[in-house]
């Protein structure tokens, strides 16, 4: 999926990319992902750099200078996933390049194992705040809490006496803005390919005036500036049945960090799994690309984990490059084989292995 408010600005040189595997299953994505990427995008240069347990094998450092400057030296960074060893790189990947949205398709194409009556509705995208809100964690003993003002009613007074942690929320109107910003631009380029242009804000404003009370105002002023836009709210809970119910009447949903975290994984289960939904993180001067899924240790070693998030994750990032048409085959490649049905990974209710599955699709381009 193409997103045209964020491509790399065009310059004379090739495009480079830093690939990171990360822990357990995903170097097994990675590795013929990169491979498919390389013979689809030759000029692209693709280099590899390391964190978690194989950077601490090599330099004695899960998150080595090396890896943070070849980070910073290429147009993007395209990631597998962090089992823990590797979280610091993930810290530098959203908030040390300012990676301030992330975009997480939501859609079913036939074949795919959806446990919904009718897939057919799933098409929408979650816009997830990808720098505040829960994460990252800041987190204290309750007890700190008597230091800062306090909330005034006696049933929102810290706790005395009793041993506990809280953990903060945090919302800068800047931050809001941008994500407003980035789902409209979204709703925008998709309403000009036949999507009725919805920006859908789920949150918890009804409980959390000042944080997500603020988030709404921010959306729903934002929706205000594009004309042909229109916008709807739902308390988050409830928009996490909608996405069950009714999902063809969402298109472009805006999330606070942690509730786009747990609702993309949600909305992964109504396609199909985690194996199939792919994302993107964009900031002004970055943008990294890693699937909803993490590292999935339980799978390690099998050679049966789903490449297709990492595959759609690829073409996100070919997307970015300025690489449309070759996108595009490798997503209709995607499409085609699950259509036919007659090649598909295990968590698809099929018996190819990773590399096999890759295999095909390379045939069907
Ligand atoms: P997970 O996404 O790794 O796995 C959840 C379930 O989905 C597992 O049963 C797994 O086998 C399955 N699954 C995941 N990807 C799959 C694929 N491509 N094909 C087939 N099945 C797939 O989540 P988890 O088990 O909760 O977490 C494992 C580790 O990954 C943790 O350390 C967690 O912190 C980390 N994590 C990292 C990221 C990231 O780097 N962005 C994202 C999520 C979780
Ligand atoms: C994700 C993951 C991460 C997140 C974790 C590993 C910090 O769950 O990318 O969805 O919550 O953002
Ligand atoms: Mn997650």
């Amino acid at each position: 999926m193409s997103f045209a408010h964020f491509v790399r600005r065009p310059s004379a040189s090739s495009p480079t990319v830093c690939v990171v595997a990360g822990d357990d299953a995903a170097p097994e994505v990675m590795r013929p992902t990169v491979e498919l990427l390389r013979s689809l995008a030759p000029d692209v240069q693709f280099s590899e750099a390391f964190c978690g347990r194989e950077a601490q094998a090599r330099y004695g450092n899960s998150f080595p200078a090396e890896t943070r400057a070849a980070i910073d030296g290429a147009d993007c960074t395209l990631f597998g996933a962090s089992g823990g060893p590797s979280r610091p790189i993930l810290w530098y990947l959203r908030w040390g390049k300012l990676t301030y949205v992330n975009i997480r398709p939501v859609r079913w194409y036939p074949g795919y194992a959806s446990p919904m009556l009718h897939p057919e509705r799933i098409d929408y995208v979650i816009v997830r705040d990808n720098l505040e809100g829960m994460y990252p964690p800041r987190e204290g003993d309750v007890a700190e809490l008597h230091t800062l003002a306090s909330s005034g009613t006696w049933w929102q007074a810290a706790p005395t006496g009793n041993a506990g942690a809280y953990a903060v929320r945090v919302s800068t109107d800047e931050q809001l803005q941008r994500v407003a910003l980035a789902a409209c631009e979204l709703a925008l380029e998709r309403q000009a390919l036949g999507y009725p242009g919805r920006v859908t804000l789920g949150a918890k404003y009804s409980i959390l005036p000042r944080t997500d009370g603020r988030f709404r105002d921010v959306v729903r002023a934002t929706v205000r500036e594009y004309p042909t836009l229109h916008y709807q709210e739902y308390l988050i809970d409830d928009l996490g049945r909608r996405m069950i119910a009714a999902p063809e009447t969402l298109d472009v949903v805006v999330l606070s960090n942690e509730h786009g975290d747990i609702l993309a994984d949600v909305a992964s289960g109504s396609i199909g799994g985690l194996g199939l939904s792919p994302s993107a993180c964009y900031g002004e001067r970055y943008a990294y690309f890693e699937p909803v899924h993490g590292s999935a240790p339980d799978l390690v070693g099998k050679g049966t984990i789903n490449p297709t998030a990492m595959l759609l994750t690829g073409a996100m990032l070919l997307a970015y490059l300025g690489y449309n048409k070759q996108a595009r085959t490798l997503q209709d490649a995607l499409t085609q084989v699950y259509r036919k049905g007659q090649t598909l990974p295990h968590d698809q209710n099929g018996t190819a292995g990773t590399e096999a599955f890759v295999d095909v699709v390379r045939a069907e381009m």
